[in-house]
Protein backbone atom coordinates (compact mmCIF):
# COMPACT_ATOMS: atom_id res chain seq x y z
CA UNK A 1 0.00 0.00 0.00
CA UNK A 2 2.71 2.44 1.02
CA UNK A 3 5.00 2.07 -2.13
CA UNK A 4 1.53 2.52 -4.36
CA UNK A 5 0.96 5.79 -3.01
CA UNK A 6 4.87 6.23 -3.32
CA UNK A 7 4.25 5.72 -6.71
CA UNK A 8 1.24 7.97 -7.15
CA UNK A 9 3.16 10.82 -5.58
CA UNK A 10 6.45 9.88 -7.59
CA UNK A 11 4.22 9.67 -10.92
CA UNK A 12 2.20 13.25 -9.67
CA UNK A 13 5.79 14.79 -8.77
CA UNK A 14 7.37 14.15 -12.35
CA UNK A 15 3.88 15.17 -13.83
CA UNK A 16 4.07 18.93 -11.83
CA UNK A 17 8.06 18.68 -12.90
CA UNK A 18 7.60 17.89 -16.58
CA UNK A 19 4.87 20.54 -15.95
CA UNK A 20 6.89 23.43 -15.01
CA UNK A 21 10.00 21.98 -16.98
CA UNK A 22 8.97 20.75 -20.37
CA UNK A 23 8.77 23.39 -23.30
CA UNK A 24 5.28 22.13 -24.22
CA UNK A 25 4.30 23.59 -20.42
CA UNK A 26 6.19 26.72 -20.68
CA UNK A 27 4.19 27.50 -24.37
CA UNK A 28 0.98 26.67 -22.14
CA UNK A 29 1.82 28.91 -19.90
CA UNK A 30 3.07 31.29 -21.75
CA UNK A 31 -0.22 31.09 -23.97
CA UNK A 32 -1.96 31.09 -20.35
CA UNK A 33 -0.53 34.82 -19.71
CA UNK A 34 -0.33 35.80 -23.31
CA UNK A 35 -4.12 35.82 -23.25
CA UNK A 36 -3.38 38.84 -20.76
CA UNK A 37 -3.62 41.92 -22.32
CA UNK A 38 -1.79 43.92 -19.40
CA UNK A 39 1.18 41.86 -20.04
CA UNK A 40 1.46 42.00 -23.97
CA UNK A 41 0.23 44.70 -25.69
CA UNK A 42 1.90 47.60 -23.18
CA UNK A 43 5.73 46.06 -23.70
CA UNK A 44 5.61 45.80 -27.18
CA UNK A 45 5.92 49.50 -27.28
CA UNK A 46 8.36 49.91 -25.07
CA UNK A 47 10.53 46.88 -26.06
CA UNK A 48 11.03 48.46 -29.58
CA UNK A 49 11.60 52.10 -28.29
CA UNK A 50 14.30 50.43 -25.36
CA UNK A 51 15.90 48.32 -28.76
CA UNK A 52 16.37 51.71 -30.74
CA UNK A 53 17.82 53.29 -27.99
CA UNK A 54 19.89 49.91 -27.40
CA UNK A 55 21.20 50.29 -30.92
CA UNK A 56 22.07 53.63 -30.93
CA UNK A 57 23.98 53.79 -27.96
CA UNK A 58 25.87 51.13 -29.36
CA UNK A 59 26.66 53.02 -32.65
CA UNK A 60 27.92 55.83 -30.17
CA UNK A 61 30.31 53.40 -28.21
CA UNK A 62 32.29 52.75 -31.79
CA UNK A 63 31.84 56.44 -32.62
CA UNK A 64 33.55 57.43 -29.08
CA UNK A 65 35.70 54.92 -30.44
CA UNK A 66 36.61 56.05 -33.40
CA UNK A 67 36.91 59.99 -31.95
CA UNK A 68 39.33 59.65 -29.72
CA UNK A 69 41.52 57.11 -31.73
CA UNK A 70 41.67 60.12 -34.16
CA UNK A 71 42.51 62.33 -31.91
CA UNK A 72 39.16 64.16 -32.74
CA UNK A 73 37.91 64.72 -28.78
CA UNK A 74 39.26 68.16 -28.41
CA UNK A 75 38.30 69.91 -32.01
CA UNK A 76 35.18 71.52 -30.73
CA UNK A 77 36.42 73.61 -27.40
CA UNK A 78 32.41 74.71 -27.08
CA UNK A 79 29.01 73.38 -25.58
CA UNK A 80 26.61 74.74 -26.78
CA UNK A 81 23.22 72.75 -26.96
CA UNK A 82 21.18 74.43 -29.47
CA UNK A 83 23.62 76.08 -31.61
CA UNK A 84 26.57 73.23 -32.09
CA UNK A 85 23.75 71.40 -34.30
CA UNK A 86 24.64 72.93 -37.07
CA UNK A 87 28.51 72.60 -38.18
CA UNK A 88 30.29 75.69 -39.63
CA UNK A 89 29.04 76.44 -43.02
CA UNK A 90 31.46 78.59 -44.83
CA UNK A 91 34.82 79.85 -44.96
CA UNK A 92 34.75 82.15 -42.12
CA UNK A 93 32.88 80.40 -40.07
CA UNK A 94 35.68 77.03 -39.80
CA UNK A 95 38.10 79.54 -39.63
CA UNK A 96 36.66 81.03 -36.45
CA UNK A 97 36.50 77.40 -34.98
CA UNK A 98 39.94 76.69 -36.11
CA UNK A 99 41.05 79.75 -34.06
CA UNK A 100 39.61 78.61 -31.36
CA UNK A 101 40.87 75.22 -31.57
CA UNK A 102 44.32 76.70 -32.35
CA UNK A 103 44.00 78.45 -28.46
CA UNK A 104 43.95 75.26 -26.38
CA UNK A 105 47.29 73.51 -25.66
CA UNK A 106 46.59 70.06 -27.78
CA UNK A 107 47.16 72.58 -30.33
CA UNK A 108 50.38 74.07 -29.62
CA UNK A 109 52.18 70.79 -27.85
CA UNK A 110 51.27 68.82 -30.45
CA UNK A 111 49.31 70.00 -33.44
CA UNK A 112 50.58 72.95 -34.65
CA UNK A 113 51.36 71.63 -38.24
CA UNK A 114 47.20 70.63 -38.50
CA UNK A 115 45.65 72.40 -41.57
CA UNK A 116 42.50 73.46 -41.87
CA UNK A 117 41.35 70.35 -44.37
CA UNK A 118 42.54 68.06 -41.48
CA UNK A 119 41.10 70.06 -38.74
CA UNK A 120 37.40 70.02 -40.53
CA UNK A 121 37.84 66.08 -40.15
CA UNK A 122 38.64 66.06 -36.89
CA UNK A 123 35.53 68.63 -36.02
CA UNK A 124 33.48 66.59 -38.34
CA UNK A 125 33.92 63.26 -35.83
CA UNK A 126 33.77 65.20 -32.52
CA UNK A 127 30.44 66.88 -34.17
CA UNK A 128 29.02 63.99 -35.03
CA UNK A 129 29.59 61.98 -31.90
CA UNK A 130 27.45 65.00 -30.00
CA UNK A 131 25.15 65.36 -33.11
CA UNK A 132 24.38 61.38 -32.04
CA UNK A 133 24.49 61.99 -28.66
CA UNK A 134 21.43 64.90 -29.20
CA UNK A 135 19.38 62.21 -31.03
CA UNK A 136 19.72 59.60 -28.29
CA UNK A 137 18.01 62.19 -25.80
CA UNK A 138 15.24 62.84 -28.16
CA UNK A 139 14.67 59.42 -29.11
CA UNK A 140 14.34 59.14 -25.11
CA UNK A 141 12.60 62.01 -24.64
CA UNK A 142 9.72 61.29 -27.47
CA UNK A 143 9.72 57.66 -26.62
CA UNK A 144 9.60 58.24 -23.03
CA UNK A 145 6.64 61.14 -23.36
CA UNK A 146 4.42 59.11 -26.07
CA UNK A 147 4.43 55.73 -23.24
CA UNK A 148 3.57 58.02 -20.73
CA UNK A 149 1.21 60.13 -22.05
CA UNK A 150 -0.47 56.66 -24.56
CA UNK A 151 -0.45 54.94 -21.35
CA UNK A 152 0.99 52.16 -23.29
CA UNK A 153 3.53 51.80 -19.98
CA UNK A 154 3.80 48.78 -18.72
CA UNK A 155 2.78 48.73 -14.57
CA UNK A 156 5.68 49.95 -12.30
CA UNK A 157 8.26 50.07 -15.61
CA UNK A 158 7.85 54.75 -15.26
CA UNK A 159 10.62 54.77 -12.74
CA UNK A 160 13.01 52.45 -14.56
CA UNK A 161 12.24 54.24 -18.11
CA UNK A 162 13.11 57.76 -16.50
CA UNK A 163 16.25 56.29 -14.91
CA UNK A 164 17.24 55.96 -18.40
CA UNK A 165 16.83 59.03 -19.07
CA UNK A 166 18.70 60.64 -15.88
CA UNK A 167 21.83 58.32 -16.61
CA UNK A 168 21.67 59.52 -20.59
CA UNK A 169 21.79 63.42 -19.30
CA UNK A 170 24.85 62.22 -16.67
CA UNK A 171 26.87 60.78 -19.54
CA UNK A 172 26.34 64.20 -21.70
CA UNK A 173 28.01 66.05 -18.60
CA UNK A 174 30.51 63.15 -17.75
CA UNK A 175 30.82 63.77 -21.20
CA UNK A 176 31.32 67.44 -21.23
CA UNK A 177 33.68 67.35 -18.02
CA UNK A 178 35.77 64.85 -20.05
CA UNK A 179 36.32 67.20 -22.76
CA UNK A 180 37.32 70.09 -20.60
CA UNK A 181 39.66 68.11 -18.53
CA UNK A 182 41.82 67.98 -22.26
CA UNK A 183 41.75 72.01 -22.34
CA UNK A 184 44.00 72.24 -18.70
CA UNK A 185 47.57 73.61 -18.75
CA UNK A 186 49.86 71.16 -20.16
CA UNK A 187 46.84 68.67 -21.09
CA UNK A 188 47.30 67.28 -25.22
CA UNK A 189 44.18 64.59 -24.62
CA UNK A 190 41.48 64.27 -22.27
CA UNK A 191 42.13 62.95 -18.54
CA UNK A 192 42.23 59.50 -18.92
CA UNK A 193 39.80 58.53 -15.38
CA UNK A 194 37.08 60.85 -16.96
CA UNK A 195 37.36 58.59 -20.27
CA UNK A 196 36.76 55.51 -18.39
CA UNK A 197 33.92 57.10 -16.26
CA UNK A 198 32.63 58.00 -19.63
CA UNK A 199 33.16 54.39 -21.14
CA UNK A 200 32.20 52.93 -17.80
CA UNK A 201 28.71 54.81 -18.49
CA UNK A 202 28.14 54.42 -21.31
CA UNK A 203 28.64 50.42 -21.04
CA UNK A 204 26.15 50.83 -17.71
CA UNK A 205 23.22 52.39 -19.57
CA UNK A 206 23.63 49.31 -22.05
CA UNK A 207 22.78 47.25 -19.68
CA UNK A 208 19.87 48.63 -17.83
CA UNK A 209 18.42 48.64 -21.26
CA UNK A 210 19.71 44.75 -22.07
CA UNK A 211 18.56 43.98 -18.45
CA UNK A 212 15.09 46.14 -18.89
CA UNK A 213 14.56 44.21 -22.34
CA UNK A 214 15.34 40.94 -20.84
CA UNK A 215 13.06 41.28 -18.20
CA UNK A 216 9.87 42.55 -20.93
CA UNK A 217 10.04 39.80 -22.91
CA UNK A 218 9.05 37.93 -20.15
CA UNK A 219 5.87 37.51 -18.40
CA UNK A 220 5.79 38.05 -14.42
CA UNK A 221 4.79 33.61 -13.80
CA UNK A 222 7.75 32.59 -16.08
CA UNK A 223 10.03 35.13 -14.19
CA UNK A 224 8.84 34.07 -11.14
CA UNK A 225 9.56 30.00 -12.26
CA UNK A 226 12.78 31.37 -13.51
CA UNK A 227 13.99 32.77 -10.10
CA UNK A 228 12.38 29.31 -8.27
CA UNK A 229 14.92 27.01 -10.70
CA UNK A 230 17.97 29.48 -9.96
CA UNK A 231 21.06 27.49 -9.24
CA UNK A 232 22.10 30.10 -6.71
CA UNK A 233 25.57 28.98 -6.61
CA UNK A 234 26.57 29.22 -10.07
CA UNK A 235 24.26 32.53 -10.31
CA UNK A 236 26.57 34.14 -7.61
CA UNK A 237 29.14 33.07 -9.78
CA UNK A 238 28.10 34.81 -12.68
CA UNK A 239 28.01 37.74 -10.74
CA UNK A 240 31.78 37.53 -9.51
CA UNK A 241 32.54 37.15 -13.06
CA UNK A 242 30.74 40.53 -14.13
CA UNK A 243 32.09 42.61 -11.18
CA UNK A 244 35.97 41.59 -12.74
CA UNK A 245 34.61 42.42 -15.85
CA UNK A 246 33.15 45.95 -14.92
CA UNK A 247 36.52 46.44 -13.88
CA UNK A 248 37.83 44.95 -16.75
CA UNK A 249 36.40 47.77 -18.64
CA UNK A 250 37.34 50.33 -16.71
CA UNK A 251 40.60 49.18 -16.96
CA UNK A 252 40.47 49.35 -20.42
CA UNK A 253 39.26 52.72 -20.65
CA UNK A 254 42.72 53.68 -18.68
CA UNK A 255 44.60 52.10 -21.39
CA UNK A 256 43.33 53.26 -23.74
CA UNK A 257 43.25 57.43 -22.22
CA UNK A 258 46.82 57.19 -21.90
CA UNK A 259 47.62 55.16 -25.26
CA UNK A 260 49.77 52.66 -22.70
CA UNK A 261 49.05 50.13 -25.84
CA UNK A 262 51.75 52.20 -27.36
CA UNK A 263 53.66 52.09 -24.40
CA UNK A 264 54.30 48.03 -24.02
CA UNK A 265 54.07 46.19 -27.66
CA UNK A 266 55.25 42.66 -26.23
CA UNK A 267 53.09 39.66 -25.51
CA UNK A 268 53.34 37.34 -23.01
CA UNK A 269 56.20 40.25 -21.31
CA UNK A 270 56.19 43.61 -21.16
CA UNK A 271 59.30 44.82 -22.23
CA UNK A 272 60.78 42.13 -21.97
CA UNK A 273 59.76 41.18 -18.08
CA UNK A 274 57.15 39.16 -16.56
CA UNK A 275 56.50 42.10 -14.10
CA UNK A 276 56.86 45.61 -15.28
CA UNK A 277 60.13 47.38 -13.46
CA UNK A 278 57.97 50.65 -13.60
CA UNK A 279 55.04 49.32 -12.31
CA UNK A 280 55.45 51.14 -8.89
CA UNK A 281 57.31 54.11 -10.69
CA UNK A 282 55.68 57.69 -9.88
CA UNK A 283 52.73 56.10 -8.02
CA UNK A 284 52.27 58.01 -5.45
CA UNK A 285 49.05 59.40 -5.82
CA UNK A 286 45.96 57.27 -6.95
CA UNK A 287 46.24 59.82 -10.17
CA UNK A 288 49.85 59.23 -10.73
CA UNK A 289 49.10 55.29 -10.59
CA UNK A 290 46.04 55.79 -13.59
CA UNK A 291 48.42 57.49 -15.65
CA UNK A 292 51.43 54.86 -15.45
CA UNK A 293 51.55 52.43 -18.74
CA UNK A 294 52.94 49.25 -16.58
CA UNK A 295 50.79 50.24 -13.79
CA UNK A 296 47.62 49.88 -16.16
CA UNK A 297 48.30 48.11 -18.67
CA UNK A 298 49.77 45.27 -16.34
CA UNK A 299 46.45 45.14 -14.41
CA UNK A 300 44.46 44.93 -17.57
CA UNK A 301 46.42 41.88 -18.78
CA UNK A 302 46.27 40.29 -15.16
CA UNK A 303 42.26 40.62 -14.94
CA UNK A 304 42.33 39.23 -18.72
CA UNK A 305 43.45 36.31 -17.43
CA UNK A 306 41.59 36.29 -14.13
CA UNK A 307 38.60 36.81 -16.32
CA UNK A 308 39.38 33.78 -18.57
CA UNK A 309 39.80 31.25 -15.29
CA UNK A 310 36.91 32.49 -13.76
CA UNK A 311 34.50 32.09 -16.63
CA UNK A 312 36.43 28.18 -17.16
CA UNK A 313 35.24 28.08 -13.52
CA UNK A 314 31.53 28.87 -14.03
CA UNK A 315 31.60 26.83 -17.15
CA UNK A 316 32.62 23.84 -15.24
CA UNK A 317 30.48 24.22 -12.69
CA UNK A 318 27.20 25.05 -15.15
CA UNK A 319 28.16 21.29 -15.97
CA UNK A 320 26.05 19.91 -12.89
CA UNK A 321 23.01 22.46 -14.11
CA UNK A 322 20.19 19.51 -15.74
CA UNK A 323 19.25 22.82 -18.58
CA UNK A 324 21.26 22.34 -21.35
CA UNK A 325 20.57 26.30 -22.60
CA UNK A 326 22.50 27.07 -19.58
CA UNK A 327 25.38 24.62 -20.11
CA UNK A 328 25.81 25.81 -23.66
CA UNK A 329 25.41 29.75 -22.71
CA UNK A 330 28.61 29.14 -20.03
CA UNK A 331 30.49 27.36 -22.89
CA UNK A 332 29.81 30.26 -24.86
CA UNK A 333 30.95 32.91 -22.47
CA UNK A 334 33.88 31.25 -21.82
CA UNK A 335 35.21 31.07 -25.69
CA UNK A 336 33.83 34.83 -25.94
CA UNK A 337 36.77 35.56 -23.01
CA UNK A 338 38.82 33.65 -25.29
CA UNK A 339 38.33 35.18 -28.22
CA UNK A 340 38.54 38.86 -26.75
CA UNK A 341 41.64 37.94 -24.84
CA UNK A 342 43.24 36.98 -27.87
CA UNK A 343 42.24 40.23 -29.44
CA UNK A 344 43.39 42.27 -26.56
CA UNK A 345 46.91 40.35 -27.27
CA UNK A 346 46.75 41.08 -31.02
CA UNK A 347 46.10 44.61 -30.49
CA UNK A 348 49.05 45.20 -28.37
CA UNK A 349 51.24 43.36 -31.07
CA UNK A 350 49.92 45.75 -33.26
CA UNK A 351 51.05 49.04 -31.22
CA UNK A 352 46.99 49.34 -31.38
CA UNK A 353 46.00 50.53 -34.29
CA UNK A 354 43.07 52.22 -35.15
CA UNK A 355 41.03 49.50 -36.86
CA UNK A 356 42.34 46.90 -34.09
CA UNK A 357 41.76 49.17 -31.41
CA UNK A 358 38.23 49.45 -32.73
CA UNK A 359 37.51 46.02 -33.31
CA UNK A 360 39.09 45.19 -29.88
CA UNK A 361 37.06 48.13 -27.96
CA UNK A 362 33.83 46.40 -30.07
CA UNK A 363 34.30 42.83 -28.64
CA UNK A 364 34.62 44.22 -25.44
CA UNK A 365 31.46 45.42 -25.51
CA UNK A 366 29.95 42.35 -27.53
CA UNK A 367 31.72 40.10 -24.23
CA UNK A 368 29.16 42.76 -22.07
CA UNK A 369 26.06 42.11 -23.69
CA UNK A 370 26.38 38.45 -23.62
CA UNK A 371 27.66 37.97 -20.06
CA UNK A 372 24.59 40.17 -19.08
CA UNK A 373 22.71 37.74 -20.69
CA UNK A 374 24.11 35.07 -19.34
CA UNK A 375 23.52 36.45 -16.05
CA UNK A 376 19.91 36.99 -16.96
CA UNK A 377 19.51 32.66 -18.06
CA UNK A 378 21.24 32.16 -15.15
CA UNK A 379 19.02 33.99 -13.17
CA UNK A 380 15.52 33.09 -14.49
CA UNK A 381 16.06 29.98 -16.13
CA UNK A 382 13.14 29.64 -18.65
CA UNK A 383 13.51 26.00 -19.66
CA UNK A 384 14.26 22.73 -17.90
CA UNK A 385 14.53 20.40 -20.06
CA UNK A 386 15.74 16.82 -18.45
CA UNK A 387 18.96 15.06 -20.64
C1 LIG B 1 38.48 39.76 -21.46
C2 LIG B 1 39.44 40.53 -21.68
C3 LIG B 1 39.41 41.98 -22.11
C4 LIG B 1 38.40 42.91 -22.11
C5 LIG B 1 36.96 42.74 -21.68
C6 LIG B 1 38.97 44.14 -22.61
C7 LIG B 1 38.28 45.33 -22.76
C8 LIG B 1 38.84 46.51 -23.16
C9 LIG B 1 38.14 47.76 -23.29
C10 LIG B 1 36.65 47.97 -23.00
C11 LIG B 1 39.02 48.71 -23.70
C12 LIG B 1 38.73 50.19 -23.93
C13 LIG B 1 38.59 50.46 -25.38
C14 LIG B 1 38.40 51.91 -25.72
O1 LIG B 1 37.89 52.69 -24.93
O2 LIG B 1 38.75 52.28 -26.83
C15 LIG B 1 40.29 48.05 -23.86
C16 LIG B 1 41.44 48.68 -24.29
C17 LIG B 1 42.63 48.02 -24.48
N1 LIG B 1 42.92 46.71 -24.22
FE1 LIG B 1 41.62 45.31 -23.57
N2 LIG B 1 40.30 43.92 -22.89
C18 LIG B 1 40.60 42.61 -22.60
C19 LIG B 1 41.83 42.01 -22.73
C20 LIG B 1 42.99 42.60 -23.16
C21 LIG B 1 44.28 41.97 -23.25
C22 LIG B 1 44.58 40.52 -22.87
C23 LIG B 1 45.15 42.90 -23.72
C24 LIG B 1 46.61 42.79 -23.98
C25 LIG B 1 47.38 41.77 -23.76
C26 LIG B 1 44.40 44.12 -23.94
C27 LIG B 1 44.91 45.29 -24.42
C28 LIG B 1 44.23 46.48 -24.55
C29 LIG B 1 44.81 47.69 -25.07
C30 LIG B 1 46.23 47.88 -25.55
C31 LIG B 1 43.80 48.67 -25.04
C32 LIG B 1 43.90 50.12 -25.50
C33 LIG B 1 43.61 50.18 -26.96
C34 LIG B 1 43.45 51.58 -27.45
O3 LIG B 1 44.37 52.37 -27.36
O4 LIG B 1 42.35 51.88 -27.94
N3 LIG B 1 43.08 43.89 -23.59
N4 LIG B 1 40.16 46.72 -23.52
Amino acid sequence: MREIAEEVFLVQKKLVFQEIDSEASGSNLDQHYERQPRDLVPTKYSRIWLSTLLVMITIMVIVGGITRLTDSGLSIVEWDLIGGILPPFNEVEWLVQFEKYKAIPEFSLVNSDITLQKFKTIFYWEWGHRLWGRLIGIVWLVGFGVIVLSKVAPSGWIIPFFLIGVLIGLQGLVGWLMVQSGFSDGMTDVASYWLAAHLGLAFSIIALIQWYLLLLRRDSASLMLGRRNRDRFLNRWVNVFLIILSFQIIFGGLVAGIDAGTSYTDWPFMAGEIFPSEYFSGNSSWIESLENPAFVQFNHRVTAYLLVLVSLFIWVLSSRNPVTFIRKLHLFLFLAVVFQLTIGIITVLTESTVEIALIHQFCGLVLWLIAIWVQFETAYPKRQRLN
